[in-house]
Parts: C-alpha cells; sequence; structure tokens
C-alpha cells in the first residue's frame, strides 16, 4: 500500500498588500505527498510555488486550510509546539545553502543536532557519517568559503538529514550550481529516496530532475495540476 505522509486540504494563501488590494496565490489546493517518493513542484516564477513549499514545511501557516502529517493536524500546534515538529520531522535545502560561515562543514551539520538535545560527541559521530554519505570525509573541516559550489549543497543535504527527518524539503536546491554538480546532487537524492527511504518535496525548474521524480505538481492561477 502507498503511504501517505502529508496531505494537504484546501489550503487559501493570499498577501494583503493594501486595503484594497489583496494577492490570492494559493486557491483551495489540495494534495497528497507519498512517502518514500520524489514529488517535484513546477510552475512559472511567482506562481506561489515557494508558497506553497513553506506551508507544507510548516514554516508559514494558511489563510486557512490543514495539513495532516500522517495523522497529526499540525497547523492547532502553538508556534512553538510546531517549531518543535519541524525541528524533529522536516529537513530544509534551499537555493542558497545558508552554512553558517563561521563554522566547519562538520560543525554545520553538528549545531541543529545539538539543539535537539544531541550530546557533542554523539552530533559529531552521527555528522562524520553524514557528510562521509554525501561524499565530504575529505572536506569536514572546510568552512563554507573553502569548499565549491556543489560541495557547500552537499553540506546542506547531510544537514537537512541531520534529525532524521521524515520528508525533505528542497527550493530550488540546484538553482545555484552548474550542470556537473546539479547532476551529482539529483543523484544523491535518488540514492537518499531508495537507502534510506527518505520523501523528498522539490521545487525546481530543472528538467533532469522533473524527469527523474516520481510525482510531478504543476501550480497556475492558484491551483495544483497532477
Ligand atoms: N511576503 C510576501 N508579501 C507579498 N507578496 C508576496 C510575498 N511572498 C510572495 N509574494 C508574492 O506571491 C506570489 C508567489 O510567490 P512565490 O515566492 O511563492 O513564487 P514562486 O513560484 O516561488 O516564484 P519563483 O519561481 O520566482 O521563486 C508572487 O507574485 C510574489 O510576488
Ligand atoms: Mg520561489
Amino acid at each position: 500500500m502507498v503511504e501517505k505522509i502529508l496531505r494537504a486540504q484546501s489550503l487559501n494563501k493570499s498577501y494583503r498588500m493594501s486595503k484594497k488590494l489583496r494577492l490570492d496565490v494559493l486557491k483551495d489546493v489540495s494534495l497528497e505527498i507519498e512517502a518514500n517518493k520524489i514529488s517535484v513542484i513546477v510552475g512559472a516564477s511567482g506562481a506561489g510555488k515557494s508558497t506553497l513549499l513553506h506551508l507544507l514545511g510548516a514554516l508559514d501557516r494558511p489563510d486557512s486550510g490543514k495539513i495532516f502529517y500522517k495523522d497529526e493536524n499540525i497547523f492547532t500546534l502553538s508556534d512553538n509546539r510546531l517549531a518543535k515538529f519541524r525541528n524533529k520531522n522536516i529537513g530544509f535545502i534551499f537555493q542558497f545553502h545558508h552554512l553558517l560561515p563561521e563554522f566547519t562543514a562538520l560543525e554545520n551539520v553538528s549545531i541543529p543536532q545539538m539543539i535537539s538535545g544531541i550530546s557533542l560527541s554523539d552530533a559529531a559521530k552521527k555528522s562524520k557519517e553524514l557528510l562521509s554519505s554525501v561524499g565530504l570525509s575529505d572536506r569536514m573541516d572546510h568552512k563554507p568559503a573553502e569548499l565549491s559550489g556543489g560541495e557547500q549543497q552537499r553540506v546542506a543535504v547531510a544537514r537537512a538529514l541531520a534529525n532524521d527527518p521524515q520528508i525533505i524539503f528542497g527550493d530550488e536546491p540546484t538553482g545555484n550550481l552548474d550542470s556537473k554538480n546539479s547532476e551529482a546532487i539529483h543523484q544523491l537524492i535518488l540514492e537518499l529516496r531508495d537507502t534510506l527511504k527518505m520523501t523528498f518535496v522539490i521545487v525546481t525548474h530543472n528538467p533532469n530532475l522533473v524527469k527523474l521524480a516520481d510525482k510531478v505538481f504543476e501550480i497556475k492561477d492558484g491551483k495544483v495540476f497532477i
């Protein structure tokens, strides 16, 4: 049986620009995300892809509508509990890696674990395993500026995996990379789906990633099409 890890029901989101002007970005959007699959979200610039991803990833709340993770109705949680839920269950990879410049690759992957209460030594052990799994065992002591763009993004993938999330969201994770480094990240995503049974939801303009995806959602005029 296919497991639905996440169900979004009738999401509405608008941005109020002035008393008279309201921008309706998502209109009654419902969708389901299957576990252990790569789902991608495509659509024109400004169509609402990032807005949708932020709702699905619990970084923002809708004006109305619900999101269920398995059976948990997440927007009924307080902001504090929602943040805890996010730290425990959700990983993010963004277009720009957002690594902390002062810290090494190893520290960047360890810090989120330590924030969730894991000891320094356990976090470091796990971070070493994760960095090895993304092919960076010989770059652990490099700071972001001492890594290539592709390597920085692989650190960001390792960091997204650090708290053993149920699901990883990516907003243009290869948008800033050349084709060779983009392909390496795509292969890594496939590998993580198959080895760790990870679930991915990724906004992308990259046709190669769309081809590799198990499911494609298109946003147009505030609606989502499969
Ligand atoms: N905080 C905000 N306040 C007002 N308008 C916003 C806000 N965030 C986004 N918008 C508008 O909502 C629409 C959807 O934005 P969104 O960032 O979701 O688009 P997108 O599909 O991710 O585009 P891109 O491919 O360019 O990243 C855009 O027209 C944008 O200008
Ligand atoms: Mg966007």
